[in-house]
């Protein structure tokens, strides 16, 4: 993909269905009693891996991709069948690992496997509290990764207060679902409180789920019944027009339906915080999701720390907070981020390496990256490392950078946001 500068952006956009939500709604629905309409779904590959993996489970999914509707018809919480083959979640670890809590619960085995990218992501933080719960999960390679086992251990999990290491909703939502199928209560506490949507949903769903500050405490349900799901746009997504519209001089863009969900809306925090014109408008209820429009100027922007509770509200924000620290006059301090090193790529090392070839200047640290902003980014050949997140940043940097930036690997973007060069593009005045 070859990117030149660009003019201004403007217009208006909505953007495709949150890819946290959306994967919730097809695993959660499977395992309802009754029939789950699903509106405004992310037709992103990693969703399609979790509809991929519950159809090879037995669970009728109905997919128009064209009217992004999907309909699940789910068998209950002891619904699911043995699938014949290993089950592959592609590149998406939300899929991997929150399906582990959910096979730990069953009265069957499975084995899970994924791409090269999700067989190198650390799979022991699940792994550990799961073991912990009597369930019977290893790594197949002993590596703390995946491909995964998981025998199914149906009546002989037993309830835990597991206190989470990390600020992961992949985690606790991983221990919660198998704590469905506990003996007993089942809480996880977290360090700082990361995205809440398993705990809005399976409440939504009629599961005994109490949230008190940084803990959820889930009792073991007899069943989950059946809603419709209408899925809010995706922030993480509505972020690259965000940034955009920030950076790229004459910009204007209204975003319109985009989940505000407060564990997903750090970046708003910090946009305020560095200075930019922004606002969030007609502010609206979907299920027990809010949402709302956001609107962006471009004007001048200062650096600013982004570290401690903020990072999980806006962890899959960071690559494209960085492209916006560069235009930012003055210094950009990320920390308490070394959750980045383990992502879909180490996105501290891959950010900091295509910055650098942009004429960034900008440092890698152990948990984060300080970045000199104020300074002209000229245009490179950027490696996305097949990194949907990278790939998007750095076609937002490419619009406001001099010159031409070639984007290698920059289909990956089809992750979570297929048709999004063409979005962007769309919004290109001139
Ligand atoms: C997700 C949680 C986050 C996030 C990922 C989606 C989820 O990961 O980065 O893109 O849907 O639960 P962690 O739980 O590993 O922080």
């Amino acid at each position: 993909m070859i990117l030149q500068k660009a003019k201004a952006l403007k217009g208006e956009i909505t953007v495709p269905g949150d890819k946290s939500i959306s994967h919730r709604a097809v695993m959660f629905g499977a395992l309802a009693e009754g029939t789950t309409e699903i509106t405004h779904f992310l037709q992103g590959a990693d969703c399609l891996s979790t509809i991929r993996c519950f159809r090879s489970m037995g669970i009728d999914i109905e997919n128009i991709p064209e009217h992004n509707r999907v309909t699940v018809r789910g068998r209950g919480l002891d619904g699911l069948k043995q699938p014949v083959d290993i089950l592959d979640v592609g590149n998406s670890g939300t899929t991997l690992r929150l399906m582990s809590g959910i096979l730990c619960g069953q009265t069957f085995s499975t084995r899970i496997t994924g791409d090269d990218s999700i067989k190198k992501r650390p799979m022991n933080r699940v792994i550990t509290p799961l073991a912990r719960m009597g369930a019977d999960i290893e790594s197949m390679e002993g590596n703390g990764c995946a491909p995964l086992l998981i025998q199914g251990r149906k009546g002989a999990l037993n309830g835990i207060s597991y206190q989470s290491p990390v600020a992961s909703a992949q985690v606790k939502s991983a221990v919660l679902l198998a704590g469905l199928y506990g003996n007993g209560p089942t809480s996880v506490t977290e360090p700082y409180l990361s995205r809440n949507h398993t705990e809005l949903m399976l409440k939504m769903l009629g599961a005994d789920i109490e949230i008190k500050d940084t803990t959820a405490t889930v009792n073991p349900a007899p069943k989950l019944h059946a809603e419709k799901i209408t899925v809010p746009g995706d922030i993480s997504s509505a972020a690259y027009f965000i940034a955009a519209g920030l950076i790229i001089p004459g910009s204007e863009i209204l975003i319109k339906n985009v989940g505000i969900n407060p564990t997903r809306d750090g970046i708003l925090k910090i946009c305020r915080r560095m200075g930019a014109d922004i606002k969030i408008e007609n502010v609206r209820n979907t299920d027990s999701e809010a949402t709302a429009d956001i609107y962006v100027r471009y004007g001048e922007l200062k650096g600013t720390e982004i570290g401690g509770a903020i990072i999980p509200a806006l962890i899959d924000e960071l690559p494209v907070l960085a492209v916006m620290a560069c235009f930012a006059k003055g210094k950009t301090v990320i920390k308490d981020a070394a959750e980045l090193r383990v992502k879909e790529s180490d996105r501290i090392a891959v950010m900091v390496r295509n910055l650098s070839r942009m004429g960034v200047k900008v440092t890698a640290t152990e948990d984060g990256m300080i970045i000199e902003g104020g300074n002209p980014l000229k245009g490179g050949v950027i490696d996305s490392n097949l990194d949907h997140r990278i790939a998007m940043s750095f076609a937002v940097a490419a619009l406001a950078a001099e010159g031409e930036t070639e984007i290698l690997g920059a289909e990956c973007a089809d992750i979570s946001y297929p048709g999004v060069y063409s979005d962007l593009k769309g919004l290109i005045q001139g």
